[in-house]
């Protein structure tokens, strides 16, 4: 059944109040719901219709009165009277089978719940739809010790908790958490004055593991009153960490609910990337108290209204806590390895989808990460002040309300009086658009024509032009700045844009800082990418000339046969060994792209890409990068090596990431001894880890890959990089059977999300061994897939996503696909889940 936007209408009544109470018990947990309803004055249609699913309904009154309601497969109907009115019911769940994990569930022993999008369904019958808004009394009685809810605690004593929200919110928002836990407390004081209780709840034994999330978190408070302010609720704010969760983390209000790998952390365990990524995903889900919760959405296909500006808000955070051009070439690598490949392909939906089957298919890299590009060019259009201005008037104007991407274009129109309707197609059109650009220098004046294209998208023919921001700057041939950044707006299909007061032609950045999510298509030189290499004072588009280098170097490696470009390759030497540039920056400079980023490059060059050959030509390129570099890396590396006591901070993770590349170029000279000494020496994950990865592909892991699990067994975070890697890291013509190994050891354990997707998910990035020729890879993960679906068919379908691109491959590998594809299509009662995935991959 296929859900549209346009049949929005709002629900029949409003909610008072609601009063909830569980009787917790793992197969057995009693629900009484007391639920104060009054009819709804801005609705015309008063059908009564609680959602509800897995529910047993033990009795249901209305006003006292007991009923027999009408039970469907999706909640029940009864008739209602015409004035305010008081529902309850008691409903039996059984959190203890519920392998979904949507819902109230069990993770180790501790009750949960995960209620977005529509899992509060599954624990009462109620309105579960975002514009539903009220205010929640919650009563847990249990054994467990600690027992939370959202808002304020009210009262315990023995065997119960009671807490109190007092701000009105949408069932999406409901947490509960009982279980034997413990904490790490602190507090904090907001802008006004009021102390606030923070805790991160863990399981006894990761006490140890929560300091640098609550630092996190307390940074993300000042930041957000500092930059938006925006103040912090309630008298207490609660973390929770959950082994086995879906996704990564939950803004449920007071209640953040984390998968324990996007909060637990320490030197030992947890890389750099690791503790950067904790911090940014703390900061998303605490941003979400007002982008999201104080003022949510209307209705799902709003989901961007709180994801998109909440990314957006989690990127300047973390690049002002760490490094700003850094963050921002992570991101586009981000964007084009995950949502470029979405948007090209069968899965391409808008930013505002205008129908569903499954909302849980729609938490996609386009609603999130193009989401919030989407407001960065918005910010770029209407400059810094009037976008503090424009959402001054959005937390003024809507505080309370559940919205639309209508409410939030208005008011940047009302606060900037500029005409957004143009901009709304960025919300409405699917797809990446294309920019070609030409230039022209004539008489002293330069000018610059783009012509923008989006390419079909299903259910999407035509596209019309949209309004991109295109940062520019000129240098000139001497490589000094002559014109710095400005930004162009281009508002039509082609375009022209003319500089004078030129002494000579100039040399263009275009794109800087990736101003738009678009594709450039540009003929350049290798002689002016590698000037702009040099000479670029914007740091991504330096990076970018880089990229493109690579891109044609490989290229030329894997059709033409061409050997490494030297010229190339001398340019990128002078950036990594020049000290006074940032080592993290240094180390995206060497970051090669990856072979499933080849395959589109050379689909878009209308060559079929071949995998191995990919493969090949990556290892070529690394081997010959090694010799040529032969006489400088092991000075190099150990220019960046940390002397001082292990930091996750920007400078030191910076200097420990080039490090690592240049440890994996080194390691195909010496044949692991590098690595081997730095595996015995390290004290801290990271290190531990680069080291076990370099070993791995240096064919000499075996030892470190046994003493690693000896070390870590016990870990279930660290064993999840034990298995990721191994499959990661595999050579393609092995990767099959590694992931074969992988799944019969005995800590593999399908139903936990995390070690599924470490075994799985590594296992597709292993590009050439995924797409090994005799469609060996697709028929493992299928199998996998297939056995998910009845158990967990959120994780089942994200998984099935690997199989997006495969349109870019030869007929063979796409006849192998489609077979898979239709074999997983015919497992019976496969979920709705997994279903929309694959016949929308099948197109
Ligand atoms: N709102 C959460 C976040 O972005 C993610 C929830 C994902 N839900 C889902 N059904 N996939 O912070
Ligand atoms: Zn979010």
């Amino acid at each position: 059944k296929t859900i549209y936007l346009e049949d929005y209408t709002p629900f029949g009544y409003v909610v008072e109040s609601v009063h909830l109470t569980f009787h917790l018990a793992p197969t057995a947990t009693r629900v009484v719901s007391r639920i104060a309803f009054a009819p709804n004055p801005d609705a015309t249609d008063g059908t009564f219709l609680l959602h509800g699913e897995d529910l047993t309904l033990i009795r249901a009154r209305i006003d006292g009165e007991e009923i027999t309601p009408d039970l469907t497969e999706d909640g029940l109907r009864c008739a209602v009277p015409d004035t305010p009115f008081i529902w309850e019911a008691e409903v039996e769940i059984s959190p203890q089978t519920n392998t979904a994990l949507e819902g109230l569930y069990m993770s180790n022993g501790m009750y949960c719940t995960q209620c977005e999008a529509e899992g509060f369904r599954k624990i009462t019958y109620y309105p579960d739809r975002p514009d539903v808004m009220s205010i929640f009394t919650v009563r847990i009685e249990g054994e467990e010790k600690v027992k939370l809810s959202n808002g304020n605690p009210v009262g315990s004593g023995a065997g119960w908790a009671e807490w109190h929200d007092p701000w009105p919110k949408p069932a999406y928002l409901f947490a509960l958490v009982a279980g034997d836990l413990v904490n790490h407390p602190d507090r904090f004081t907001t802008m006004s004055g009021k102390d606030v209780d923070l805790n991160i709840w863990v399981r006894p034994g990761d006490e140890d593991k929560c300091a640098f999330g609550m630092e996190a978190l307390k940074k993300s408070m000042t930041w957000d009153e500092e930059v938006y302010g925006r103040e912090y609720d309630l008298n207490i704010f609660n973390i929770v960490a959950v082994d086995d969760f879906n996704m990564g983390a939950m803004e449920n209000k007071g209640l953040n609910v984390f998968n324990s790998s996007c909060v637990l952390a320490s030197p030992e365990t947890s890389t750099d990337s690791n503790f950067e990524r904790i911090e940014a995903i703390i900061a998303h889900e605490y941003f979400h108290n007002w982008t999201g919760n104080r003022i949510t959405c209307r209705d799902w296909f709003q989901l961007c209204l709180k994801e998109g500006l909440t990314v957006f808000r989690d990127s300047q955070f973390t690049a002002d806590m760490r490094s700003e051009p850094v963050k921002r070439i992570s991101d586009v690598i981000d964007l084009r390895a995950r949502q470029f490949p979405e948007d090209q392909g069968p899965l391409s939906h808008p930013v505002r989808p205008e129908s569903f089957q499954e909302i849980n298919n729609f938490y996609t890299a386009t609603i999130y990460e193009k989401g919030a590009e989407v407001i960065g060019m918005l910010k770029t259009l209407v400059g810094d002040d009037a976008y503090s201005r424009a959402l001054d008037l959005y937390f003024d104007r809507h505080d309370g309300q559940a919205c639309t991407i209508e409410d939030w274009l208005a008011v940047f129109e009302d606060a900037t009086g500029r005409d957004l309707a143009q901009f709304k197609l960025w919300y409405s059109q699917s797809g990446t658009p294309r920019v070609a650009v030409s230039e022209d220098w004539t008489d002293g004046v330069y000018t610059l024509t783009f012509k923008q294209h989006t390419p079909p998208t299903p259910g999407q023919d035509v596209k019309d032009p949209k309004v991109i921001p295109i940062a520019v700057g000129l240098l000139n041939p001497n490589g000094d700045e002559v014109v710095p950044t400005r930004v162009l707006e281009m508002t039509q299909a082609e375009q022209s844009f003319a500089f004078d007061g030129l002494a000579s032609k100039p040399v263009p950045s275009i794109l800087r800082g990736f101003s738009a999510p678009i594709v450039v298509d540009r003929e350049v030189s290798r002689e002016e990418r590698a000037f702009l290499l040099a000479h670029d004072t914007d740091a991504f588009n330096r990076w970018e000339a880089n990229r493109n280098l690579a891109r044609d170097c490989l290229v030329a490696m894997i059709r033409d046969g061409a050997g490494p470009d030297n010229a190339w390759l001398d340019g990128l030497e002078r950036v990594i060994r020049d000290d006074s540039l940032d080592p993290a920056f240094r180390a995206l400079m060497l970051s090669l792209p990856t072979q499933s980023e080849m395959a589109q490059v050379l689909f878009d060059l209308f060559t079929v890409p071949d995998p191995d050959a990919i493969w090949q030509a990556s290892e070529d390129l690394r081997g010959h990068m090694a010799v040529a570099w032969q006489g400088f890396l092991p000075d190099l590396r150990a220019t960046v090596a940390v002397d001082a006591p292990y930091a996750p901070d920007a400078d030191q993770a910076g200097k420990r990431s080039l490090g690592s590349a240049l440890l994996a170029l080194q390691t195909r000279l010496d044949g692991g001894a590098a690595a081997q000494a730095q595996y015995g020496a390290a004290d801290n994950m990271t290190l531990q880890l680069s080291a076990l990865s370099q070993l791995i592909s240096a064919g000499k892991g075996d030892a470190a890959v046994k003493a690693f699990e000896d070390q870590w067994h016990h870990d279930r975070l660290v064993m999840d990089k034990w298995f990721g890697l191994q499959v990661g890291m595999a050579k393609p013509d092995v990767a099959v059977d590694v992931a074969q190994r992988l799944v019969q050891h005995p800590a593999f354990d399908m139903g936990n999300p995390n070690r599924f997707r470490a075994v799985m998910g590594g296992f597709a990035m292993n590009h050439a061994g995924f797409h090994r020729k005799d469609g060996e890879g697709y028929a493992f993960l299928a199998d996998w897939l297939i056995a998910l679906d009845d158990r967990n068919p959120q994780t089942t379908a994200r998984m099935c996503s690997v199989f997006q691109t495969w349109k870019r491959y030869d007929t063979n590998r796409q006849g192998l696909i489609r077979a898979q594809l239709e074999r997983i299509k015919a497992k019976p009662k496969l979920s709705r889940d997994t279903d929309e995935m694959v016949s929308r991959i099948l197109g």
